[in-house]
């Protein structure tokens, strides 16, 4: 196949791009994205800041353009994200346990439920887990409320909101085998051993060179998959530029690859001019929507 999105559905997987609802209207962006993606996942549009910034009003009308264009063109839908310490309005923060316990399954279930039968996986929580060697739980209202059973909660109620959505947990630094990965790995192996619903981890591989991609990424997906969950690199992107760029690519296209249970991939933008990262070009397409020697990497990878 010629394109991205192509190539990875003769695999069996999907090719997806976050995307911002702005950018949308720039004829190359659409073009770009309607051409060689077959995935999306709205960058920030679905965050609760963004659609639920006063308690229990809900606007859906950023995410639902999204959703919108990726339903025209077929493309499959991840939801990003349901419970998550950042892009969080200050009111969550202000909630008492009771009330940010009823908050946080309101949240879950009127989202879900605003796009029951759109999602093919929502990132139910994300980042729960400290950097670092202690593998343990970071700080948040919810964690710091609710205490660590708020993650098992939030994927009890986002089973019963939305039954035929994957539920997945999301992080970074867990790309590799460290701590930090081996506690999501015991919280992943203690769900399926209670029958906690999971149906996927998500690895957001942002990768640099303080982070680069790790020599047992490959091994790492793979133990996650053996715990009996799908996984999915959800965020990739990886600074620099030409052939070690394009190198990088590749190892983590080829990883995926080789993980029967690893679905699929999106990157985190698709020109470098629009990436989250402040400076660099850690992504496909140059700022002209060129394709770089990272796209051909991946293309001939698929
Ligand atoms: C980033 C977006 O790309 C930025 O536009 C926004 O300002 C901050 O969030 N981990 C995540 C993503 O799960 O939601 C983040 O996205 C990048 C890190």
């Amino acid at each position: 196949a010629s394109t991205l999105g192509g190539a990875a559905a003769a695999k069996g997987r999907y090719f997806g791009a976050a995307v911002a609802a702005n950018h949308l209207g720039e004829s190359q962006y659409a073009a770009t994205l309607d051409t060689e993606f077959n995935s999306v996942t709205p960058e920030n549009e679905m965050k609760w800041d963004a659609v639920e910034s006063s308690r229990d009003s809900f606007n859906f009308s950023r995410a639902d353009q999204i959703v919108g264009h990726a339903q025209g063109k077929s493309m499959q839908i991840r939801g990003h994200t349901l419970v998550w310490h950042s892009q969080l309005p200050g009111w969550v923060g202000g909630l008492n346990a009771t009330d940010l316990r009823s908050a946080m399954n309101n949240h879950i279930t009127k989202v879900m439920q605003h796009y029951q039968g759109k999602i093919y996986a929502w990132d139910v929580v994300n980042e729960a887990f400290q950097d670092g060697n202690s593998g343990a739980r970071r700080s948040s209202p919810f964690q710091d409320k609710l205490g660590n059973g708020f993650i098992e909660e939030a994927f009890r109620t986002a089973r019963a909101a939305d039954p035929n959505a994957k539920l997945c947990y999301n992080d970074y630094n867990t790309d590799g085998q460290n701590a930090k990965s081996n506690a999501v790995y015991n919280l992943v192996k203690d769900f399926k051993a209670r029958g906690v619903p999971i149906d996927c981890v998500g690895f957001q591989s942002h990768f640099n060179s303080q982070s680069p991609v790790p020599g047992d990424y490959q091994q790492n997906l793979q133990r996650f998959a053996d715990l009996g969950v799908d996984v999915q690199i959800t965020e990739l992107d990886i600074e620099g530029s030409g052939s070690a760029q394009a190198d990088n690519y590749r190892r983590v296209t080829q990883a995926c690859l080789a993980v029967s249970r690893c679905t699929g991939m999106t990157v985190w933008g698709i020109p470098d001019k629009y990436s989250w990262r402040a400076s660099g070009t850690p992504l496909l397409f140059d700022d002209n929507y060129g394709k770089k020697p990272a796209y051909q990497a991946v293309l001939t990878a698929l």
